[in-house]
């Protein structure tokens, strides 16, 4: 059975032994009456559904033959189109000129469409001429949260936590970089075969990747994780299930207490969306600097400061590090900083910023868990030069981290907010944590859904006094555990 994330065309595997047989593909006719019950311990595999290979070689050849039209006729256009007056035409007046030299384009090469591939053929040129070609659909689509260039002819998008193939492609490689290029044009940077891959934003705020051949052996690989207007909140998230509200209330006391908070978590697990979610129980009196590679988070306070790294050019040089504007922070009076991700040497001066008087800053760091992540810190740490003892490293990270806020993306697409762990002190040469609360995973459905539920631990919060003093006084409900039915 094909994968359905196979091209129609693309080799099939080889048989697994040479001289064995090939495998004959089992038709529904030529399955067994009845199955025997199988004797795998593997749990079945999804059914794949295979295409109707008739349907989907005519709907290839109509694809091939619209994508060789709107070839022909972007080409048309860029010899007809005033490009220079475009800038001021409004959206209509574009439209009705794209139409029309389509119209005579199509007249003169004796083509006729029906009105549906009209339609489309006239969208996917506007946003040829205007935006980013067959990624405009994509970005506009709310539902996506992350778009997947994998070479030209195959676009992923994560929906729901989850990756779908889409049937959006690009006409060729160089159809792609053309687009790449002129993305990263926009912003002054370039990629090619010597700067063969790049960090850009877009213009909506988008985060973007793009690296080119010969580095992406078959084709660009494009990345891009869609910027959204309304971020998450706390409520939103609650509302998921991404935490309970009894989290929610002892993250608030923890933030607004001036707690040093990281939260550490996978690729696309939701670092970001809770470090801004987090931010919205900071103080509307406070002065917040952030610093980011990609500036992603949106703080709703008044008093925010929101610096940008930049990679150096082409010749070495410009380039300011997080970790320049880190030191240059530390000069502008902040009431808290926010890292977006710690990922090298920044660590050393967000480490001493949280010791010396900046209490309550946060960042993220990628990591699997708390544990992790402090091993992650002293790797950094180590990997900036300094030399440290590892007890010496280990207090400056004991005294300057409170806690640890794990961040998952689930195998089921569901984003949780696994643990939230307590930084407590030293014991010897370890540094010693506590966990609060937890993600007690306890199945999966029949249609692979985890099934599990948040519980404290019962430990009582190293914090507690700190919280009382504050006027934060949790109810000990809080941090009863869950008793299992
Ligand atoms: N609890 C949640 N429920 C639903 N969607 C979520 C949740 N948390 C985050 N998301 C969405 O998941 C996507 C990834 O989130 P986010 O950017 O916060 O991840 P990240 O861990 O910072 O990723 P990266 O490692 O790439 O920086 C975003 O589109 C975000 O809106
Ligand atoms: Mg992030």
């Amino acid at each position: 059975m094909f994968s359905k994330y196979k091209k129609p065309n693309a080799p099939k595997n080889p048989p697994a032994a040479s001289g064995s047989k090939p495998k004959v593909a089992l038709s529904p006719a030529a399955a067994p009456k009845v199955e025997e019950p199988s004797k795998s311990l593997m749990k079945p595999r999804p059914e794949k559904r295979a295409a109707d290979p008739g349907v989907a070689d005519k709907e290839k050849r109509r694809k091939e033959r619209l994508a060789d039209i709107k070839l022909e006729l972007h080409k048309a256009l860029l010899d007809n189109l005033n490009l220079a007056a475009l800038e001021s035409a409004s959206e209509q007046e574009l439209r009705n000129e794209i139409n029309a030299i389509a119209n005579e384009t199509l007249e003169d090469m004796g083509i006729v469409l029906n009105r549906d591939e009209r339609q489309t053929l006239s969208q996917d040129l506007f946003f040829e001429v205007t935006g980013l070609g067959p990624l405009e659909t994509l970005l506009k689509d709310d539902t996506v949260n992350d778009i997947l260039v994998n070479g030209p002819q195959q676009i992923f998008v994560e929906r729901a936590g989850r990756l779908e193939l889409t049937d959006i492609t690009f006409k060729d490689e160089k159809h792609l970089l053309r687009i790449i290029d002129k993305i990263v044009s926009a912003v002054g940077r370039r990629v090619d075969e010597s700067n063969p891959y790049v960090d850009a934003r877009l213009a909506d705020g988008s985060r973007f990747n793009a690296m080119v051949p010969p580095i992406a052996v078959d084709g660009s690989l494009v990345s891009i994780r869609k910027f959204k207007k309304d971020k998450l909140g706390i409520e939103d998230l609650v509302k998921f299930g991404a935490f309970t509200e009894e989290m929610a209330a002892y993250l608030q006391a923890a933030v607004a207490t001036r707690l040093n908070v990281i939260v550490s978590g996978g690729t696309g697990s939701g670092k970001t969306t809770t470090l801004n979610a987090l931010s919205s129980f900071i103080d509307d009196a406070e002065r917040i600097l952030t610093i980011e590679d990609t500036a992603e988070l949106q703080l709703q306070q008044t008093h925010v400061g929101r610096m940008e790294s930049r990679p150096p050019n082409v010749e070495g040089k410009g380039g300011v590090s997080q970790r320049d504007c880190l030191k240059n922070a530390l000069r502008m009076r902040p009431d808290r900083i926010i890292v977006g991700e710690t990922r090298g040497e920044e660590v050393i001066d967000m480490l001493q910023a949280m010791n010396t008087g900046h209490d309550g800053s946060m960042t993220t760091i990628h990591a699997n868990s708390a544990r992790d992540g402090v091993s992650r810190l002293e790797n950094m740490i180590a990997m900036a030069g300094i030399e440290m003892p590892i007890k010496a490293m280990r207090s400056q990270i004991s005294s300057a981290v409170n806690l640890i806020v794990q961040a998952s993306r689930l195998q089921d697409g569901s984003r949780r907010m696994t643990s939230i762990t307590e930084i407590t002190g030293m014991e010897g040469e370890v540094i010693s944590m506590q966990e609060v609360f937890r993600y007690q995973r306890v199945g999966l459905t029949p249609d692979n859904k985890i099934i599990g539920h948040f519980t404290a631990t019962g430990v009582r919060s190293h914090f507690s006094e700190r919280f009382k003093l504050w006027g934060y006084d949790l109810p000990p409900a809080i941090f009863e555990p869950m008793v299992a039915e």
